[in-house]
């Protein structure tokens, strides 16, 4: 009851103080080069809890950090953390000594509750599989022509809308639209179907998925700053029992629809793998065993993790970049400019006949529109943080 969880509440937030204070304690001490005669280690500049008290500002913490130490450690109950901005140790890791590195077990036991087996939560064999076939059909021309049309047709879609509420004179939330948009191109590629969240409404099933997976997203994210989750989904209260809720919503979802389209292709009707172009179907068909049994939960972990892939990260991009755009308006007007040339646009031409204009061959001769979201990303990165855990064998080598 309320009174029990209060004081439930109370007893955490005590637990967390003192943890707290040791912690910040042994980073002072650390920090100031540790024991004598111990190994080196980068500087202790801090501890996780303070993630969780600049957890509005996360990001400038971090860059107030990386400006004082290119290297620096967090301490941490249990086990070590380390963060680098300096690019030799982002190679070592990610190119030159790649295999000693992998999403690590706590990685897997924060995200798996919505990841499950996907791409961004597997390492070794499940990994690789599906890394191999993703990139393959990505690299597919009839995958490319596909997913180029959704977003093409979502971004018409968009601009109607900002269009209208431009002439209305109506305020409108870009990041909120955004992120409808890229839900509704994601979903399409993904599962082969039109969520229609921009012009939908909110009590539709597909709205409802969409936010629920916003939710769950946040929530899994609270976790890795939160050293007490586990406590909480065990007692299933706080932001723990709303992950549960919206897990179970985005699951059911996810679960009819893969149900559906791979009883269509077992049932060999005319939208099999071949005129389909969405992942979802080809993923069915690259891991349904040769006796026809269809891995359901494999399915939805894999389709699940290319939509958390590709739709806050584009989104977040978008609008960051419009953000740029309205405070450099000199750069709007030259990406108008090349834009309408490339695209061999009148001045007057509609939103569609525009849309319609914009071929590969249009959009690859828009160099300064693409230095100009290249600049975006990196003032503004859509994945400021990653996070490789060194595997268990290559500790004790
Ligand atoms: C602005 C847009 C994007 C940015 C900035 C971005 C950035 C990144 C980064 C930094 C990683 C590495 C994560 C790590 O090492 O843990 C990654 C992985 C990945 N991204 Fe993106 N991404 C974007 C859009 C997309 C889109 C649209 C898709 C697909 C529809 C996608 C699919 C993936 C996948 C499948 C992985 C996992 C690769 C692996 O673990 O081997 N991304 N992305």
């Amino acid at each position: 009851d309320d009174g029990n969880s209060r004081v439930l509440s109370v007893l955490l937030a005590a637990a967390g103080l003192a943890v707290l204070a040791i912690c910040w304690y042994l980073s002072v001490v650390l920090g100031r080069g540790g024991v004598a005669g111990a190994k080196r280690y980068p500087p202790a500049v801090g501890t996780v809890f303070h993630q969780v008290y600049h957890l509005r500002r996360l990001h400038d913490y971090y860059t107030d950090l990386f400006r004082e130490h290119m290297t620096f450690r967090l301490l941490s109950p249990g086990r070590g953390q380390i963060y680098t901005s300096d690019p030799a140790v982002v190679e070592h890791i990610l190119k030159t000594n790649f295999s000693n590195y992998g999403k690590g077990e706590s990685n897997y036991e924060n995200t798996s509750d919505l990841f499950g087996d996907g791409i961004f939560a597997v390492d070794g064999d499940k990994w690789k599989q599906q890394r191999k076939i993703a990139s393959y059909d990505f690299s597919t021309r009839a995958l490319r022509d596909f997913s180029g049309g959704v977003f093409n047709k979502n971004a018409a879609k968009l601009a109607h809308i900002v269009s209208d509420n431009a002439a209305a004179k109506q305020p409108m939330d870009f990041q909120a639209l955004l992120m409808k948009a890229t839900m509704d191109s994601i979903f399409t590629i993904a599962f082969g179907l039109d969520l229609n969240t921009l012009s939908g409404e909110a009590a539709d099933e597909g709205s409802r998925f969409a936010a629920a997976f916003d939710d769950a997203s946040e929530f899994i994210l609270l976790r890795f700053v939160n050293a007490f989750w586990k406590v909480s989904r065990f007692l299933n209260v706080g932001a723990e029992a709303a992950l549960r809720h919206r897990i179970k919503v985005v699951d059911e979802f996810a679960y009819k629809h893969i149900r559906a389209r791979a009883d269509e292709m077992s049932a060999g009707k005319a939208h099999d793998a071949e005129s389909k172009c969405d992942l979802l179907s080809r993923f069915i068909q690259a891991t349904t065993s040769d006796s026809g049994e269809v891995d359901y939960k494999y399915l939805r972990d894999i389709i699940m993790n290319i939509v958390i892939a590709g739709k806050d990260t584009t989104a977040g991009a978008l609008a960051r970049f419009l953000y740029m755009m309205c405070k450099h308006p000199e750069v709007q007007e030259k990406i108008s400019e090349e834009a309408r040339e490339a695209a061999d646009a009148g001045e007057a031409a509609s939103i569609d006949d525009f849309s319609q204009s914009l071929t590969d061959e249009a959009l690859n001769k828009m160099h300064y529109l693409h230095a100009a979201l290249t600049e975006t990303l990196r003032v503004y990165p859509s994945v400021p943080l990653v996070s490789p855990s060194i595997h268990n064998s290559t500790l004790q080598t």
